[in-house]
């Protein structure tokens, strides 16, 4: 089957006004990616060689979010919204190029899988023009209900022209086709627009290829393959949805989740071996953790990198650009952005560290920052190996802090330290013997004043 080319044309023309959002409906997202790139992701790993997205007007960040995942799909323009056939149409130079099969899919059904779009092409590859995705939803309202005779595919009926004993038949159209492509520009212009809505039905295609003695068939899946998203409810459910896949894999793949229900993932999110994660942890987009790594509860992390045997939180916050090295410790309410965390180096209490390299095997103490902006610009600090920043120390970037170098606690470092240097930037301590009961004396008389 794989040598048979296959060009995918995802429908992304919709006007989603029940997601009430600024935003457009396939640029939301579950597990951290829009619900285009789900859908572009998958037509990939289905094979397809060829991309094309049909866009509304003015729709010009669903052509960029396309673009950037898949940066040779070709992106079409549906001016009116005119029906799915119509939509489909608008590809039509794509169709023209000749493929062997043509997969039509939706921008908003994030969650179809694959292998489901695998075994449509398959059909094709055995002979039908015309694959449906078909589905028992445990509310068919508002679906295309699929008809059958024996057991072949005869037509589909939308809800809205359906009679009573048609809309009692459960098996609905998922709204996912494939199209033998030497047939699909034939099929599609005969679809016209004799119906209730006055629109270009994609579904009225069965009928035609029957009447054209061609083959049309349904490949039944589950209903959470073809779950559109219309609606803000819908997004959280498939998100959940999504978020018990991505568990379920993770477990698969060796990686320990203590309580997986609390663990929120992304698509691509990448386990190495035995990593351990407990509970009421966030993963966004970008995070690799490798082996053996253990992830305290509470923590958040982004576009981050957490090395071979690394212990980070609980309550740790990673944000874009955070590498940590090989058994690297980060503990309680520790930030870490845009730095490199060498090998075996730790940071295990309340600190800042930004724009920064700490070098191999140093100590960031215990309310230790890097004042890394100054109000108008980001500046970078380097702490070289084995260094040892003193607890509720502030390091002013830009500087550099040499290999061994040791900074006294509570110190406010302007400028480099050398190797080796040891560094105290703090006023001195004075002690005044027996002055403490003066001090309060002078103090009660004060506010017995005060009282009078
Ligand atoms: C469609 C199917 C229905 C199926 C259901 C599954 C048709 C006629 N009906 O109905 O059988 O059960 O999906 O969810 O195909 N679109 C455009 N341009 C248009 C019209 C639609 O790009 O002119 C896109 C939309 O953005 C959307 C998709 O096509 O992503 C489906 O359109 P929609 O109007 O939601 O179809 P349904 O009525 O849900
Ligand atoms: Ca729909």
């Amino acid at each position: 089957m794989s040598e048979r080319s296959c060009l995918a044309i995802v429908l992304a023309a919709g006007e989603g006004t029940r997601m009430r959002s600024a935003r457009p409906k396939v640029l939301h997202e579950v597990g951290g990616r829009s619900l285009l790139a789900h859908v572009l992701a998958a037509v990939r790993a289905a094979g397809s060689s060829s991309t094309a997205v049909v866009i509304g007007p003015d729709a010009e960040a669903v052509a960029a979010e396309a673009k950037r995942v898949v940066p040779d799909a070709g992106i079409f323009v549906q001016s009116e919204r005119r029906g799915t056939a119509h939509a489909m149409l608008a590809a039509g130079p794509a169709i023209a190029r000749g493929f062997d099969d043509i997969l039509v899919i939706y921008g908003d059904t994030p969650l179809i899988r694959p292998e489901t779009l695998s075994r449509m092409r398959a059909a094709l590859a055995k002979g039908a023009a015309l694959a449906v995705l078909g589905f028992r939803p445990r509310n068919p309202a508002g679906y295309g209900r699929l008809l059958l005779d024996g057991g072949d595919l005869v037509a589909i009926r939308e809800e809205v022209e359906a009679s009573a004993a048609e809309r009692a038949i459960t098996l609905c159209n998922g709204g996912l086709m494939a199209f033998a492509g030497a047939d699909a520009l034939a099929i599609l212009q005969q679809i016209g627009s004799h119906n209730r809505k006055g629109e270009f039905y994609l579904t009225d295609a069965v009928a035609i290829v029957r009447a054209m003695k061609l083959k049309a068939v349904v490949i039944e899946t589950e209903e959470d393959d073809v779950r559109g998203i219309n609606t803000k409810t819908q997004l959280a459910e498939t998100e959940a949805v999504l978020q018990q896949r991505l568990r379920q894999a993770a477990m698969d793949a060796g990686v320990t989740l203590i309580a997986p229900e609390t663990v929120f993932l992304s698509a691509d999110t990448k386990f190495g071996r035995d990593v351990v994660v407990e509970p009421f942890v966030v993963f966004g987009p970008g995070v690799t953790v490798d082996d053996n790594a253990v992830i305290h509860s509470f923590c958040h992390f982004i576009h981050s990198y957490i090395g071979k045997g690394a212990s980070v939180g609980p309550f740790a916050r990673l944000r874009p650009g955070a590498q940590l090295g090989e058994n690297v410790h980060i503990g309680n309410f520790v930030e870490i952005k845009a730095s490199v965390i060498e090998a075996g180096a730790k940071a295990n209490h309340l600190a800042y560290i930004g724009d920064t390299r700490l070098g191999a095997g140093s100590n960031f103490g215990a309310g230790a920052i890097v004042c890394n902006y100054d109000g108008e610009a980001k500046h970078r600090t380097d702490i070289g190996k084995r260094a040892f920043i003193g607890s509720n120390s502030s390091l002013v970037a830009p500087v550099k802090i040499g290999d061994g170098a040791y900074i006294a606690t509570g110190s406010v470092i302007t400028q480099d330290v050398p190797p080796d240097g040891l560094a105290i930037a703090r006023e001195r301590q004075v002690v005044k013997e027996n002055r403490a009961s003066r001090l309060r004396a002078l103090k009660g008389a004060g506010k017995k004043k005060a009282a009078e």
